[in-house]
């Protein structure tokens, strides 16, 4: 590998998550569905090169870029700029892609299958495919800026200049387009566009061949999916994520969802003086609504912070409590290591009972809930990056901007305040 620093250490795990396919191993898992095969094609990542637009597409028609879809489809495009899939090479991922596409195309191109999966998108683009070890070369195809662009369109929709998407909208919700307007030859419609199996390359670590954390891939969205009431024919992931047909994909980062998603209720008991505890604060958090466990990466951090406060509402001293719902596992000393899991799988319940003796001047207990996006990156992975050697001074600014900004994405989804008598 011969890479110095962190970089090469999370290249190692997502290597082993997803390795470039070999052709070999390909024909050894016989594709049975058509499904299947719809998305074995359409999921090569990098996405094959388009090649030459139809000589009958005008300029915007031929374009890549996610604008020129914009000028004809606006509303998809006002969604998108907003979205996560847009920032996927924002400043975390990019400020160490920069240096690995100067140190190692090879595990630029493994992020980027992910964070910028159009090969117009890559610099170099590996040469052989004769299985003898990988060789790079410039990319002639390479668009320098729709490489920043993250996730766009054409990731989803494009294929050698064709359009794919879903099954036209019924009604009134169809969109409708002007008279005469251009239509890159009509749209190749397929009702897999609306399956959770559409999401399921970026979003799940095969966990036949990916690294474990005791017993489970770090990437496990699809299986917890496809094990609860949602995967039994409930709700696709678009159903939550792109109800109405939306282009924002909000999750973890959004409060409205993630407070669409659960249910809190604090309960306050008063215990006898004699008992050891006298008081007792019951929190239960209910996964009611969230397709998966909550939450499902190992990024966030949900906490549940208890605490007392005197008549005048301040907090009293000694008092403050704290249970964290998630999956802390970190890679320490060489390898990963799984600290805690309490996350909540869906329909279930986490319950914690905070006690206390009271301080006198106790007149009040308090109980919020934070959710912290994440936490991971902020308080792990980018401080123990940044100690790294060799790092470029573009990447390491670049990781420095994705620290500060990843300590300014918590928020408060639930505040109680409840009086002792
Ligand atoms: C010059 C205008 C124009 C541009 C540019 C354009 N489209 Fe379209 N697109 C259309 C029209 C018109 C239709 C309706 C075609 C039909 O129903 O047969 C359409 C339909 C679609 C559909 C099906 C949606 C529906 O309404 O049912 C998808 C998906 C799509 N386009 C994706 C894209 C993407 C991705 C890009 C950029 C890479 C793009 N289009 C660029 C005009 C355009
Ligand atoms: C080409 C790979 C790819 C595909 C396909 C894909 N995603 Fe993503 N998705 C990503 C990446 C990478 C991110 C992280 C972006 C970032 O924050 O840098 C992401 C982020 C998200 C988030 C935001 C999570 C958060 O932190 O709040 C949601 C929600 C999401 N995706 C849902 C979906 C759904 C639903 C689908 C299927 C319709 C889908 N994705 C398809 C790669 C993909
Ligand atoms: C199999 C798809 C996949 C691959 C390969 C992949 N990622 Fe990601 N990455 C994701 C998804 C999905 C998320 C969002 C979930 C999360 O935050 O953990 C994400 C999130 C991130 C984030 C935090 C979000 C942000 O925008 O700040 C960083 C940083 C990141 N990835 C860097 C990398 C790097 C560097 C590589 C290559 C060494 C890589 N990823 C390879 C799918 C992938
Ligand atoms: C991560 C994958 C992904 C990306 C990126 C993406 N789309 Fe889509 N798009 C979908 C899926 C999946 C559907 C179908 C959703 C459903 O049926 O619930 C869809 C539906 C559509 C439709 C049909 C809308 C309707 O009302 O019938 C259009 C048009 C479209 N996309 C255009 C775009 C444009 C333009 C962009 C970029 C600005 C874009 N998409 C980016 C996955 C994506
Ligand atoms: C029943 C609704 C529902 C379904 C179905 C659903 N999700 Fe979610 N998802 C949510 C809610 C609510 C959140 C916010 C809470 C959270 O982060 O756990 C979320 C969060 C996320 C996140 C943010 C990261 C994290 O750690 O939580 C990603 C990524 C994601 N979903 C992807 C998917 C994918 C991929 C599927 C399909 C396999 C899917 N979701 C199915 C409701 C749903």
């Amino acid at each position: 590998m011969g890479l110095v620093g962190f970089g090469g250490i999370v290249f190692l795990v997502y290597m082993r998550y997803f390795s470039t396919p070999n052709p070999k191993a390909q024909s050894r898992l016989v594709a049975t569905t058509e499904m299947e095969n719809f998305f074995a094609a359409h999921w090569q990542r990098p996405i094959p090169l388009q090649g030459v637009a139809p000589p009958s597409y005008g300029g915007k028609e031929a374009s890549l870029r996610p604008e020129a879809c914009g000028s004809c489809h606006p509303t998809q495009y006002a969604d998108w700029k907003e979205s996560l899939h847009r920032r996927a090479m924002g400043p975390g991922p990019w400020g160490q892609i920069i240096d690995l596409t100067q140190n190692s195309p090879e595990e630029a191109i493994q992020c980027m299958t992910c964070h910028a999966p159009l090969s117009e998108q890559m610099p170099a683009l590996e040469k052989t495919t004769d299985g003898k070890g990988n060789s790079y070369a410039k990319n002639p195809n390479f668009d320098p800026r729709l490489q920043l662009e993250g996730i766009t369109c054409a990731a989803c929709h494009v294929r050698r200049h064709q359009r794919f998407g879903p099954p036209k909208a019924q009604g009134a919700s169809a969109t409708r387009y002007p008279p005469g307007t251009p239509s890159h030859e009509g749209v190749q419609r397929t009702p897999y566009f609306e399956k959770a199996e559409f999401c399921k390359d970026c979003h799940q670590f095969d966990p036949e061949n990916s690294l474990l954390v005791n017993g489970k891939p770090l990437q496990d969205t699809y299986r917890e999916w496809k094990n609860s009431i949602w995967g039994k024919g409930e709700a696709a992931c678009q159903d939550c994520h792109m109800s109405g047909r939306r282009h924002l994909w909000k999750g973890i980062h959004d409060r409205d969802m993630v407070k669409g998603g659960v249910r809190i209720e604090a309960h306050l008991k008063k215990l006898t003086a004699i008992s050891e505890s006298p008081l007792e604060l019951s929190v239960a958090v209910t996964n009611a609504a969230v397709g998966h466990k909550f939450p499902t990466y190992i990024t966030p951090k949900i906490f549940v912070l208890a605490d007392l406060l005197d008549e005048s509402g301040k907090s009293l001293p000694g008092t403050s409590q704290e249970q964290i719902i998630g999956w802390d596992t970190r890679f320490v000393n060489g390898q990963w290591k799984e600290y805690f899991d309490t996350r909540i799988a869906p329909g279930e319940i986490s319950r914690k009972i905070f006690k206390w003796t009271p301080p006198a001047r106790a007149t009040q207990a308090r109980v919020r809930v934070e959710v912290q996006p994440d936490h991971f990156y902020h308080v792990h992975f980018y401080p123990a990056y940044l100690k790294g050697e060799n790092l470029s001074n573009d990447g390491k600014r670049l990781v420095e901007k994705a620290l500060k900004e990843s300590g300014g994405t918590s928020f408060v989804i639930f505040e109680e305040v409840i009086p002792l008598s």
